[in-house]
C-alpha cells in the first residue's frame, strides 16, 4: 500500500480517496507509526499530511526519522513538508506571515517530477503560518510563492519530495497532477488498484476465512450491506443466506427492489421476514421519539435473533454450522474508532448487536478497507440495482421516525406516497448528486385550515427537509430551485389525500440535526 500518514488534521482520509483515484491502494497511519511498523507494511510510497500545528510547537506531532531512511518514496504535504524539511537539515522559519486558502504559485526552474509540464503559474491551496526558508542540502526548490521562497522541492535520487500546499484539495488547480506524478512517475508505482481488483482480492480472502461453514448477512436495503452481501455470494454463492426484516417503516418500492431486483441481480438466496404487525403494534400509542427508536431496535434485534436461530438450527439439522455474520462496516469506521492507526487488530470474535450470547459469530467485513463511493463504484460492478447502490443515506428506524406523532398504518401509507414523490421529482431534475438526503416528515398531529375544489380542507402538512452535507456530521438546508419546489408541493396537496400544505425546512445543522425525531 501507499501509506497516509496521518498529523492529526481532517485532510488524511481525503489523500488516502485522492490516492485510490489515481488507482493506488492507499492505507491511514498514526503519526506515532516507528520506522519498524511501517517496514512491516512493505509500502511503495509513503504520503505525510497536513497538521494544525507549527513544528516549533511544544510537543507538536513529529514523525519516527528513520522513516526518510527506509528508501521509500515519500512527498509530504503542508505540516508534512515542513516535518521532512526540519528533519532532512532544511530550515523552517516562522515568518508570522500566514498563506490561507486560494494563493498564487509560480513554478522554478522545470519543475522537477511534480510538475513537470505545468503551467508556470497556478493557484494552489495553502493553510499554514511556518514557512520552509531553506531546503534541506542536495535538494532542488521545484515552486515558490510570495511568502515562500520554497513552496515545493525535490531530491529525485533520495526520492523524497514535498509541497506546501494541499494537492488534495480541489481548489489546487494541477493537485491531482502532482499527487499522480509522486505515484506513478517519481515513486514508479502502477494505476492497476480498482473495484475489480477489490472484488477478486476480496473474493480469495472470504473464501479462506469461511471455508464450507454457512454465512448470514443482514440486509437493511441500503448500500452497504447490499454490497458486502454481494462480494460474500461471489465468494461462498449459497453458503451465504441473507435476512430481510420488512418492519413497516420503509418506503414505498424498497421491498420490492430487494426481493426483486436485487435478488435478480446476485442470486442471493433470501429470507424475508414480514414483521410489519409485530412492529406497528409495538408502537401503537408511543409518541415520544427516543421511546420510539429504542422500540424499534428492540422489535429488529428480536426478529433477527429470531430468524438467526432458525437458520442455525435448521443448518445444524444437515449436520452444518452457520459461523460467520456479514457486517457492511467502512473505512471512515475502522478509522474513527483506531482501526487503522496499524496498532488496533481486527476483532475476530464479536457479540454483535444484542445477538445471544450461544450464537457467536464472526465477522466477516468485506468492505472494510473501503470508502462509499468506493463501496458504489463496486456494487456497480457487481450489476446490482443502481436504486440500490445510489440509494441515499436512510435510517435505521425508517419512516417511523419521519411521522411527528403516533405512528399508524394509515399514516405510513400517506408519507410513503409523499415521499415516493419527492424522489421521484428530485431525481427527475437531476438533483441526486447535489443532495446529500432529503428526509420527508408528516407533522401527524398538525392540522390546518386549506381549500381545494369548492371545499374547505383541513389536513396535515408535510415537510421536506433537502441537507447538504458531507458526512451528516454537520448539514446546511438544499437551496433546491423554485420550479422543483412547485412542482413537488402541487403533486403532493393533489395526490396525496390527507395533505393540504407543504413546507420547507431552512435549518442548518446544527442547530437542527437532519431527521426531525
Ligand atoms: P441526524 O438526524 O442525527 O442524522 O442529524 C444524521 C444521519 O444519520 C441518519 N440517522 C440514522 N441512521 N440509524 C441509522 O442507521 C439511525 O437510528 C439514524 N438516525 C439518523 C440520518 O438519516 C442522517 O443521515
Amino acid at each position: 500500500p501507499v501509506l497516509v500518514v496521518d498529523f492529526g488534521a481532517q485532510y488524511a482520509q481525503l489523500i488516502a480517496r485522492r490516492v485510490r483515484e489515481a488507482s493506488v491502494y492507499s492505507e491511514i497511519v498514526p503519526h506515532t507509526i516507528t520506522a519498524a511498523e511501517v517496514a512491516a507494511k512493505n509500502p511503495v510510497g509513503i504520503v505525510l499530511s497536513g497538521g494544525p500545528s507549527s513544528v516549533y510547537e511544544p510537543g507538536s506531532p513529529d514523525l519516527d526519522p528513520g522513516i526518510l531512511q527506509l528508501g521509500v518514496p515519500v512527498m509530504g504535504i503542508c505540516y508534512g513538508f515542513q516535518v521532512m524539511a526540519k528533519q532532512l537539515g532544511g530550515e523552517v522559519a516562522r515568518t508570522g506571515r500566514r498563506e490561507y486558502g486560494s494563493t498564487p504559485m509560480r513554478v522554478v526552474g522545470d519543475g522537477g517530477v511534480l510538475l513537470a509540464g505545468q503551467p508556470d503559474a497556478q493557484t494552489t491551496w495553502m493553510s499554514h503560518g511556518d514557512s520552509v526558508s531553506q531546503a534541506p542540502e542536495g535538494f532542488d526548490v521545484l515552486a515558490s510563492t510570495e511568502d515562500t521562497p520554497v513552496a515545493a522541492f525535490a531530491s529525485d535520487e533520495r526520492q523524497l519530495y514535498g509541497v506546501q500546499w494541499h494537492p488534495e484539495v480541489k481548489h489546487s488547480e494541477f493537485g491531482q497532477r502532482v499527487l499522480e506524478n509522486f505515484l506513478h512517475r517519481a515513486a514508479g508505482i502502477p494505476a492497476d488498484w480498482n473495484s475489480g481488483s477489490v472484488i477478486t482480492e476480496q473474493v480469495a480472502r472470504i473464501r479462506e476465512q469461511v471455508g464450507s461453514a454457512r454465512v448470514i448477512c443482514g440486509l437493511s436495503g441500503g448500500v452497504d450491506s447490499a454490497v458486502a452481501a454481494a462480494i460474500v455470494h461471489e465468494a461462498v454463492g449459497d453458503q451465504l443466506v441473507c435476512v430481510f426484516v420488512d418492519h413497516g417503516l420503509l418506503r414505498a418500492d424498497e421491498r420490492r427492489q430487494v426481493e426483486e431486483d436485487y435478488v435478480a441481480a446476485t442470486g442471493i438466496r433470501l429470507v424475508t421476514v414480514d414483521a410489519r404487525e409485530q412492529f406497528l403494534d409495538a408502537l401503537a400509542g408511543v409518541t415520544d421519539p427516543e421511546s420510539k427508536r429504542k422500540i424499534i431496535g428492540r422489535e429488529f434485534i428480536r426478529t433477527f435473533e429470531g430468524a438467526a436461530e432458525a437458520l442455525v438450527l435448521e443448518a445444524q439439522g444437515a449436520g452444518e454450522a452457520v459461523r460467520f455474520l456479514v457486517q457492511g462496516t467502512l473505512y471512515p469506521d475502522v478509522v474513527e474508532s483506531g482501526g487503522g492507526t496499524g496498532t488496533a487488530n481486527i476483532k475476530s470474535h464479536h457479540n454483535v448487536g444484542g445477538l445471544p450470547e450461544d450464537l457467536e459469530f464472526e465477522l466477516v467485513e468485506p468492505l472494510r478497507a473501503l470508502f462509499k463511493d468506493e463501496v458504489r463504484a463496486i456494487g456497480r460492478e457487481l450489476g446490482l440495482p443502481e436504486a440500490i447502490v445510489g440509494r441515499q443515506p436512510f435510517p435505521g428506524p425508517g419512516l417511523g421516525i419521519r411521522i411527528i406523532g403516533e405512528v399508524t398504518l394509515e399514516r405510513l401509507d400517506l408519507l410513503r406516497e409523499a415521499d415516493a414523490i419527492v424522489r421521484a421529482e428530485l431525481t427527475a431534475a437531476g438533483l441526486d448528486e447535489e443532495i446529500w438526503q432529503c428526509p420527508v416528515v408528516l407533522l401527524a398531529d398538525v392540522r390546518s385550515v386549506g381549500v381545494q375544489g369548492d371545499g374547505r380542507t383541513y389536513g396535515h402538512p408535510i415537510v421536506l427537509r433537502p441537507v447538504s452535507s458531507e458526512d451528516a456530521m454537520t448539514a446546511d438546508w438544499t437551496r433546491l430551485p423554485y420550479d422543483v419546489l412547485a412542482r413537488i408541493s402541487n403533486r403532493i396537496t393533489n395526490e396525496v389525500d390527507g395533505v393540504n400544505r407543504v413546507v420547507l425546512d431552512v435549518t442548518s445543522k446544527p442547530p437542527g440535526t437532519i431527521e426531525w425525531e
